[in-house]
Parts: structure tokens; C-alpha cells; sequence
């Protein structure tokens, strides 16, 4: 939710300034000035369709950091249907679930592998209260979700549920513990209920709510966007409160907590800087968010569907401003910690469009269509280029909220274009990335320019190589070549992701429009691999050899 009054880098093939903490009309006007500069120019028939040229040197024998599996990480909030509906239907549920949770569900996330789940929001987090959520679930009581359409939350989905699901798809919890309206002393009890193998009042209790053994509980952020709905506080405020309740947050019983403070949004660069002087090795991680919207305005983001080719290229033009942000609050962390001790987790990222038509606008439902495939595609390979820093990142949202991996409607599911780049680029996680540098030629929109090809390579535990590559042309082919050193190929196989429109999706009518297919326009001869990919499209290729 953004309330608060910020500013970003605009950048842009247009006329490039930079506007920051600027407030929100001031930010308006600029806007609307830079945009006509970018209109889209009516296509020529006789426009250049020549392919897009691009080139990297992928040099086997000069490996980077790993890529934390974590970069790949989720989010759950209470939102929605993000949770009810999307992952917990309950035991009397007519829809297939085991213990409560949906089955379709459970079996498509498994595939995905997911590392990490970022859980019980988001701003809901901070007005959240996890007593209220344990114990007999007619006893619970209930309360007003006043972020998200105001509806009542029960509380039938509380530590215990999110805990079992966790078990369930094989992810690590990560709990978003409530600074903005909670106290201290209810945040360093819900770590001792989870995790404390003592006997007392509280492990007691966790014990007659049916959990005998502690579990174990890694990732946990001390509150959430306290700049904004966690709280409304400044920056030195919200240093001096995580020093508070982070003395109380005790690593019990072998486990340790892996504390992550409430970092910035965008270009807050005053934000990181305090925090890295107020509370520095104290945490393990500073979070980022930062939201993608065609048209980069609060109260008209851009539609999800039926969009222009404008709308896209700006889409696309801003997700990309992520590289910006990261860089410059990474250069901001490293004056105090060169070493890269302290992380950046990007536990908020995605695209965030006009609610779907008809829908609740509290709900955060919309469309996911290769558009999206393109947005996640073009971050995973920011992640991983900054894998030194970024080792966390949590899209948002899983299931039925903004970029969706998964939509359900009733019994219904189906997977989105998304889903389908997780899946692919999942053989990235854990693997040692392969630093590249592409040349390449622009995705060209009126006065617009951005580069058309993005890559990313690293190679697995098991000795294969994995090269993962987005086309934003949605005109275009792109022919891309790449030398590849220090390794000899013997086999290479592939699979792309495209679509006939921008803005194809994925329907329950029509759940395969936007799938993966096998990708045979690669070839590798005397360690020169070249690869044709088709305009608007996301294609990951697997190289054998040693
Ligand atoms: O993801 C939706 C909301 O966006 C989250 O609750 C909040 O943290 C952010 O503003």
C-alpha cells in the first residue's frame, strides 16, 4: 500500500532526470510530462523486422557467488484470497485438500521447489495477532482485515496452519512479526512458542494446540514497510524499535533466527543508510520492496489485459529500474560492510496492475499474461547479477494476489505464464552464477530504447550449465550468440515460453495458451552456441558437457 509520500529514478530513454523524494503530485506532473515523449510511433510496414543482434562470452572457468535458492522465495499474506481460497480451503472443504489445504494447489507449488515463504503479510502483518490464531479454531477470535477490503478474518489460518503448509510444500517459514501495533513482549512469545524446547508457559501451550516438538524457524522480519502502514515512523525511530525487540528475540534451542529489518522501498537511500549506522551487524538482512506499474501512478497503474504496446514497453522499462535501486542501496550497505555480510532481501517485488474488473480492489486480483513472464524473467536475472548481495526475494504475492504464480476460482485452478518461469529458471536456485555481459541491440518503442535481450547463466552441483534468456521485442526475433570457455559442451536442449499476444493468459477455459514448449533453435559447434529466440519470449537451455 503505498500511502506515503516517495520518489523513484526515472529513468527513461526520454529526456533522463532524476526526481528524488519528490511528493506524489509533483511526481504526477513529471510523469504526465515524460510520457508523450514516449508515445508509440504507428508502425511502418516497411519497418526494419531484421533480427535483434546480441553476444556475451560465457567464461566457465570465472564462476561468481551462488545464487541463494531463497532469491526464488514467496509471499502469502492475508489478502484476498491469497490464503483463504488459494491455499486453505479447510478439512470439510468439497475441494480436494489434505488437512485442509487445497491438493491442486499443494502439488503445483511443489514443482516449483519453493525455498522460502514470506507469511502473515505485508501490512497485514502489522496489525496482526498471532495468539488470536492458535488454539481451537472456534474459539479464535476474529477481526477486521482493514488493509484489504475490510472483510472479517477469522483467524482459522494462524502459526500452526502456515507452519503444517510449510512442512507440506518443503519451504522454510518466514515470519513477518508485527512491530507497527504489537509489543515486544508478543514477539518474543510467538519465538519461544515456535521455537523454544524448554518447558514453560508457552511451549506448554503450543504442546495442547498439538505441536509437541519445537519448529524450526529461520527468517524473521522485525516488521514491515514502517514507513508506511507498518507504523508510519521514521527512520531513526524504526532503528531504535528493532534494537528494542530484536534483544528480545531469543535463538532458542539450536535454532538460529536469521533477522530481517525493514528496509526501503525504491530509491529510499536515506532509509538504508541509517539503518546500516543505527543497527548494523545486528540484522542479517535489510528488505527492499519495489512494485512494478505500467504507468508508474498510484491511482491509474495500467490494466493487466488489453494493454498497449506502450504500456508494455513501459512496463518492462520500469521493472527494470530494480537494477538501479539494488545497486545503489548495495553501494550505500557496502561503506559499512564491504564483506557483504548483511543481505538485501527483495522480500516485496512484481507487478501491480488495476484490480481485476469487477473484483474487490481490496483484493489485489489481476491478470498475469506474458507480460509478466517477460517482468519475472528480466528480475530473476537482476537477482542473480546481484547475487552477492540479494539473497532473498519474495514475489508477491503466491496464489491470487497482484503477480500470481497460481489462480483459483472455487475448485478451479490454473497456473500463469509466472508459474511457468519459476518452474524453468528453478534450476538456477543453489547453482554458482556465471557473470556474462551482453551487448545487444535495443527494443526500440517510439523514443523509447531498452536493451531487447537479457541473459543469465550458472552451473549446477552436477556439473551442467544453464542459460536462461528473455526477447522483450514483442516485434522482433533476436539471434544471440555466445562463446563459451572453459567448458566443453556436449549436448544442449531447451525450452521457451511465448505467446501469440502481449497479453496472452492463461484462462480456466484455456489453461495451456501460455506453456513451456521444447526449444530446438540452439546450436553449439566449436564452443560457439547460437540461439534464435523468437520476439517476446523467455527461453531456458541446459548445456551437458565438462
Ligand atoms: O503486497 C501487497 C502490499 O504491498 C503489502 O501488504 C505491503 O507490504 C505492500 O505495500
Amino acid at each position: 500500500m503505498r500511502r506515503r509520500l516517495f520518489g523513484f529514478v526515472f529513468q527513461s530513454a526520454c529526456p533522463s532526470f532524476t526526481l528524488e523524494w519528490m511528493n506524489t503530485p509533483s511526481l504526477l506532473a513529471a510523469a504526465a510530462l515524460a510520457l508523450p515523449l514516449c508515445t508509440y510511433a504507428a508502425k511502418d510496414a516497411t519497418a526494419d523486422k531484421a533480427p535483434i543482434q546480441s553476444s556475451f562470452i560465457l567464461d566457465v572457468s570465472r564462476p561468481g557467488p551462488v545464487i541463494a535458492p531463497e532469491i526464488y522465495g514467496h509471499f502469502a499474506e492475508h489478502l484476498g484470497t491469497g490464503v483463504y481460497g488459494g491455499i486453505w480451503v479447510g478439512e470439510k472443504s468439497d475441494i480436494p485438500n489434505v488437512r485442509g489445504f487445497r491438493t491442486d494447489v499443494l502439488e503445483a507449488l511443489k514443482k516449483l521447489k519453493l525455498p522460502v515463504v514470506r507469511w502473515p503479510g505485508g501490512c497485514f502483518a502489522d496489525e496482526y495477532h498471532w495468539m488470536d490464531g492458535i488454539g481451537p479454531k472456534d474459539k479464535r477470535p476474529s477481526m477486521i482485515n482493514t488493509n484489504w477490503g475490510g472483510v472479517v478474518e477469522d483467524n482459522s489460518f494462524g502459526t500452526h496452519e502456515f507452519m503444517e503448509f510449510c512442512e507440506l510444500v518443503g519451504a522454510e517459514p518466514f515470519i513477518s512479526g508485527n512491530i507497527g501495533s504489537g509489543t515486544v513482549q508478543e514477539m518474543s512469545q510467538w519465538v519461544e512458542y515456535m521455537t523454544s524446547d524448554s518447558d514453560t508457559p508457552m511451549t506448554r501451550l503450543r504442546k495442547e494446540n498439538g505441536r509437541d516438538k519445537p519448529w524450526k524457524v529461520k527468517y524473521f522480519g522485525v516488521g514491515n514497510e514502517t514507513w508506511g502502514c507498518g507504523g508510519n515512523m521514521s527512520a531513526e525511530f524504526y532503528a531504535d524499535q528493532y534494537l528494542r525487540y530484536n534483544t528480545y528475540l531469543k535463538n532458542y534451542s539450536g535454532n538460529r533466527l536469521y533477522r530481517i529489518a525493514c528496509g526501503p522501498s525504491d530509491s529510499m537511500y536515506g532509509w538504508t543508510q541509517v539503518l546500516m549506522d543505527k543497527i548494523g551487524s545486528r540484522m542479517d538482512a535489510i528488505s527492499l520492496h519495489y512494485y512494478t506499474l505500467p504507468s508508474g501512478d498510484w491511482s491509474n497503474k495500467g490494466n493487466g489485459v488489453g494493454f498497449s504496446e506502450e504500456e508494455w514497453f513501459h512496463t518492462l522499462r520500469r521493472t527494470l529500474m530494480i537494477e538501479e535501486f539494488i545497486g545503489q542501496h548495495s553501494r550505500v550497505m557496502d561503506k559499512k560492510d564491504p564483506e557483504k555480510k548483511i543481505a538485501l532481501a527483495v522480500d516485496e517485488w512484481g507487478t501491480w496492475y488495476n484490480a481485476r474488473p469487477g473484483t474487490n480492489g481490496g483484493f489485489l486480483q489481476q491478470e498475469n499474461t506474458l507480460r509478466d513472464a517477460m517482468v519475472a524473467g528480466l528480475n530473476l536475472h537482476i537477482f542473480h547479477a546481484h547475487a552477492d548481495r540479494v539473497r532473498m526475494a519474495n514475489i508477491a504475492q503466491m496464489v491470487n494476489v497482484l503477480q500470481a504464480m497460481i489462480l483459483t476460482e472455487g475448485d478451479k485452478m490454473v497456473l500463469t505464464p509466472t508459474y511457468h518461469v519459476f518452474e524453468m529458471y528453478n534450476v538456477h536456485q543453489g547453482a554458482t552464477s556465471i557473470p556474462l555481459e551482453i551487448t545487444t541491440g535495443d527494443y526500440v518503442c517510439g523514443d523509447g530504447r531498452i536493451p531487447a535481450v537479457s541473459a543469465s547463466a550458472s552451473r549446477r552441483a552436477d556439473g551442467k550449465l544453464n542459460v536462461s534468456l528473455v526477447n522483450v521485442d514483442p516485434n522482433k526475433p533476436a539471434e544471440v550468440e555466445f562463446k563459451i570457455q572453459g567448458f566443453k559442451v556436449k549436448s544442449v536442449s531447451g525450452r521457451v515460453l511465448t505467446a501469440q499476444k502481449m497479453d496472452s493468459e492463461n484462462t480456466y477455459d484455456k489453461p495451456d495458451a501460455v506453456a513451456p514448449a521444447k526449444f530446438s533453435a540452439v546450436k553449439i559447434s566449436g564452443g560457439v552456441a547460437k540461439v534464435s529466440l523468437p520476439a517476446k519470449s523467455v527461453v531456458v537451455l541446459e548445456i551437458a558437457g565438462e
